[in-house]
């Protein structure tokens, strides 16, 4: 297992989505080894807020607000991790959003907005950043947040997905073409199971079926805050495999191998889509339930 201030003590690190959740409890870890930490949000308050508590902790921290759908946003937050610290070794594109409902009752806007944040949001940081970090003489690694929703699909949650599914593809054409171009640049995609955090608070809903909406969406709540490992357990889990130069990052790595298992039987068999993790986690969550009844 790598040194995690071995590998990046002294360096740089760029954060988006640091506001809350997974970002800033990366950000906590990253300052915690000594980094010198950009982080990134749309939410300038929330930023401020863990900005505050960096600097408070002692942590060399700047903190820029960011709207990721915004190419020419992210290239300035480029601009300003590198004319303040001269060069960024570490980059997690991690700004993401939840919505749910059925796929015809999800509005453009709202089909839209999941796509800029969550897959155009990861692209402006490979576009912005990359080249840079490619010229670097040290090792430098990009990790991109995607989710086991990038391999699963599930019913009321088609915008995460496709959104989810188009960060892996990304990454893993980056992870090519870094290998012929940026030989010390390692490329990893992060694919979080559930992790408490707020993402399902600030869900999208275009509800019409406002019962099967809501319902999903308490059941997302509920397996986050039953099931969920915390924010912080993720960055370990996260930064570890990414010092260790490992291309997939699970925060789960049994349940990503039965997810991946069942898609890769899905594939060879070519059955239609069955796997279906929401009715399962609804399932398991029903029979919680009626076991905790029952004692
Ligand atoms: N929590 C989970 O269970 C889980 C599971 C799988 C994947 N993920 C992924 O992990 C990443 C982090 O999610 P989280 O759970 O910490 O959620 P979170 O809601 O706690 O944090 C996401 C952050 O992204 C920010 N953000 C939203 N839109 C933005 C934009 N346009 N530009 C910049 N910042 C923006 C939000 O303000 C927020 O601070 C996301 O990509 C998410 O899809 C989370």
């Amino acid at each position: 297992m790598t040194d995690l201030r071995e590998t990046f003590g002294g360096q740089t690190a760029v954060i988006t989505g640091a506001g809350g959740g997974i970002g800033a409890a990366l950000a906590h870890l990253t300052a915690d080894l000594g980094m010198k930490v950009v982080i990134a949000d749309l939410d300038a308050v929330r930023l401020d807020e863990v900005r505050r508590d960096l600097a408070t902790a002692g942590a060399d921290v700047l903190a820029v607000p960011t709207d990721v759908r915004d190419a020419a946003a992210v290239d300035a937050l480029a601009e300003a991790a590198f004319d303040a610290y001269g060069s960024v070794e570490l980059l997690v594109n991690n700004a993401g959003i939840e919505s749910v409902g059925r796929i015809w009752e999800t509005s453009p806007e709202t089909w839209q907005r999941m796509q800029r944040v969550n897959a155009d949001g990861v692209f402006h940081g490979i576009r912005s950043f990359v080249p840079w970090m490619g010229a670097n003489l040290r090792s430098t690694y990009v990790a991109n947040v995607a989710s086991v929703a990038a391999v699963s699909s599930s019913p009321m949650n088609a915008a995460y997905h496709a959104s989810k599914h188009a960060v892996l593809a990304m990454t893993e054409c980056l992870y090519l073409e870094a290998a012929e171009q940026f030989p010390r640049m390692s490329v990893s995609v992060a694919c979080p199971a559930a992790v408490r955090t707020r993402i399902f608070e600030d869900a999208l809903t275009d509800a019409v079926d406002t019962a099967a909406t809501d319902e999903m969406l308490e059941t997302m709540r509920g397996h986050l805050r039953d099931d969920g490992i915390t924010a912080e357990v993720a960055a370990g889990r996260i930064l570890q495999g990414v010092a260790d130069r490992q291309f997939w990052v699970p925060t789960h790595p049994e349940r990503f191998a039965e997810i991946t298992a069942r898609r890769a039987a899905m594939l060879t068999d070519r059955t239609p889509p069955r796997a279906n993790v929401a009715k399962e986690i609804q399932q398991r969550a029903g029979a919680l339930t009626q076991e905790h009844h029952r004692r």
